[in-house]
């Protein structure tokens, strides 16, 4: 049995489309992300005589499984064995709280079912072998601010993730606004989008100058320059979803009370930017020392349900 734990990560210039591609899960864009210290998956694998998925303690036997067992199947082509496997997989956020992350999940799954079937590959083709899995899962191999490289070729063999060097550190302050699940996956959130909404075309058209500039911002250090790119990387791809056809949105009402009290922070001089993915809940981004009173500001807005402090995080590693 090899059991493999891989952190949550948080886009901060978004991942939003794919491209054509037979199941490789290739990116319309690229995107830069940091790795969170708190919320993430483990995941156990052991050889077994037939495919198993078990989620939080329950057998699991939808398309989740499916997916887990396509997972394998890619796995066991890579190391030409056919035996099937046992997965057993945790997820450690907070209960019910739509965090559940697929990019966790499938960084954790990679590592533990390559050693699992005695394959050892190096971080970066574990990358492209966790975005099968997941696009977001490429960037949860690595810790720290990391970049996902959109790449041209067809057989995804340049689309992988990379961890950045910068001396900016940050905290992500993750306010839940509430306990349900998300009503659109991101996949198909993604997928309707890209075929039916006018501005995906400006999304992709105008997201390599986010990228640049997001990395010159982690070159230099920038904190306010990081969280302006971000804020705008975030409401451009909500605003594709906007005009989907028909369009659909994830703001909850106190998501928008929560980016209101964000704009009300930066007015006063908190170094304050705020992100969001495909659910309602809000990630402020900020400079360390400004975190707690932040936490305490989110706490007090009625219908927030939750707030953590995360940390930047290490990369997926094997931990038994
Ligand atoms: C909004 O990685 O969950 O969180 O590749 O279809 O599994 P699939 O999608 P997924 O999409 C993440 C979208 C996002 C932005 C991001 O993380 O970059």
């Amino acid at each position: 049995m090899t059991t493999a734990w891989a952190h949550t990560n948080i886009a901060l210039v978004k991942y939003w489309g794919k491209r054509p591609s037979a199941g490789l899960n290739l990116p319309a864009v690229g995107s830069l992300s940091l790795t969170l210290d708190r919320f993430g998956t483990e995941t156990s694998v052991e050889i077994a005589d037939h495919d198993a998925f078990l989620l939080d303690g329950h057998d699991v036997e939808n398309n989740e499984a499916q997916k887990v067992f396509l997972f394998l199947d890619r796995v066991r082509a890579l190391a030409g064995r056919t035996e099937k496997a046992r997965v057993t997989s945790t997820n450690h956020v907070p209960t019910a709280a739509g965090l559940a992350s697929s990019a966790s999940a499938f960084a954790a799954l990679a590592l533990a079912a390559t050693r699992a079937y005695g394959l050892h590959l190096d971080d970066k083709d574990l990358s492209i072998l966790a975005r099968q899995g997941s696009g977001s899962a490429a960037r949860s191999i690595f810790g720290g601010f990391v970049l996902w490289h959109r790449g041209t070729r067809d057989d995804g063999s340049d689309s992988c993730a990379e961890p950045l060097t910068t001396s900016l550190d940050a905290r992500l302050v993750v306010v839940r606004t509430t306990s349900g699940k998300k009503e659109t996956a991101s996949t198909q959130g993604m997928e309707h989008t890209a075929s039916t909404s006018p501005f995906f075309t400006a999304w992709v058209d105008t997201h390599p100058q986010d990228l640049r500039d997001a990395q010159a911002a982690l070159a230099a250090a920038d904190l306010p320059r990081l969280g302006e790119v971000m804020e705008h990387s975030t409401l451009k791809m909500h605003a594709t979803t906007l005009a989907a056809r028909p369009g659909f949105f994830y703001f909850q009402p106190t998501t928008i009370a929560v980016l209101q009290a964000v704009k009300t922070l930066r007015a006063q001089g908190t170094g304050a930017w705020a992100t969001m993915d495909a659910g309602p809940h809000v990630k402020i981004l900020c400079a360390p020392d400004d975190a707690a009173a932040i936490a305490a500001a989110a706490k007090a807005i009625p219908g927030v349900v939750g707030v953590d402090v995360c940390a930047p995080g290490s990369a997926a590693r094997i931990t038994a």
